[in-house]
């Protein structure tokens, strides 16, 4: 049957059926992902039971290659004893909740700032998936917010004002915000990257901003200049009118395009109820150097 798609957003997002991606391995159907990733910038799929093998092999047979260095390794190995496999939860290796000040748990709580994933790296994600393993009750959307639109919708006299413009991303300065500590020997490990603050999706030639509090300064630019340029820029590109909330249903499994949005977790009571995902994402290199690999 034809992969149909439902959009769920004017702008971003959209409902993908009827597929079983765990089965899915055939190139064309794969390419046609990718083609609705291009349009959507994310992709909703329902009751996906995805086992962190079946996750793994899925991302690495959409997309190539996985992105398995994440800021919190430097910390410490995750309790999978597998860097690719990001831990989106709120317990410990027993499964049990996290206390308040867990220090696992600090550094999580960055995810509820606007970012894309491993953009403090080179090459930076490009998809990210999200499998729904343990969903509470109560309400704890992930919202995107369509960095093409909010590209587009800014005066020409912005658009040129940002050409040439390059940031310094680091998992360093998101956690800081929130007064997350570093070790020197930590810090060391995660010095960041550089992107420039636009993109252009390479299939499409759509522009978008390329944002996230990961961003730490503009190249050649004084600290603070550049912080309150990107912060202007990020209260432009997360508007309501350009944001996706994704209320999550268990069996859920969302992909999105780290080019084409940013996104956030949202508040919920995480000292009471147990919330647990799961995501592999992969990395932005030239679909080229994958297929010919
Ligand atoms: C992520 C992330 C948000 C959430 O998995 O990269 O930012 O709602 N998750 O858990
Ligand atoms: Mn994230």
């Amino acid at each position: 049957m034809a992969i149909r798609f439902r959009k769920l957003h004017p702008y971003v997002g959209a409902e993908v059926s009827p597929i079983d991606l765990r089965q899915c391995h055939d190139r064309a159907e794969l390419e046609q992902l990718r083609a609705g990733m291009d349009e959507y910038g994310v992709l909703v799929f329902r009751n996906q039971p995805f086992t962190d093998a079946e996750q793994l092999a899925f991302a690495q047979r959409f997309d190539g290659v996985l992105h398995a260095k994440p800021g919190a390794a430097a910390l410490g190995a995750n309790r999978f004893g597998n860097e690719a496999i990001a831990d989106i939860s709120n317990v410990d290796n027993d499964g049990r909740i996290l206390a308040a000040d867990d220090r696992k748990r600090a550094y999580s709580l960055g995810n509820r700032l606007w970012h894309t994933d491993a953009s403090f790296q080179d090459p930076a994600g490009r998809y990210s998936t999200l499998s729904a393993r343990v969903i509470p009750k109560v309400n704890a959307n992930t919202e995107f917010a369509d960095m093409r639109a909010a590209y587009d919708a800014l005066s020409d006299a912005r658009k040129q004002s940002l050409e040439g413009l390059r940031v310094h991303h680091t998992i360093t300065r998101s956690r800081e915000i929130l007064g997350f500590e570093f070790s020197a020997e930590e810090k060391q490990k995660l010095k960041g990257a550089i992107h420039p603050i636009t993109r252009v999706n390479p299939r499409t030639g759509r522009k978008c901003l390329y944002l996230a509090s990961h961003a730490a300064r503009i190249i050649d630019w004084p600290v603070a200049d550049g912080l309150l340029f990107v912060m202007e820029l990020m209260e432009h590109a997360t508007q309501p009118r350009f944001v996706y909330s994704h209320e999550w249903r268990d069996g859920d499994f969302v992909i999105w395009d780290n080019l084409a949005t940013m996104h956030r977790a949202t508040a919920f009571d995480d000292a009471r109820h147990h919330r647990e995902l799961r995501r592999v994402t992969t990395i932005d290199v030239p679909l080229q150097a994958v297929a010919a690999a």
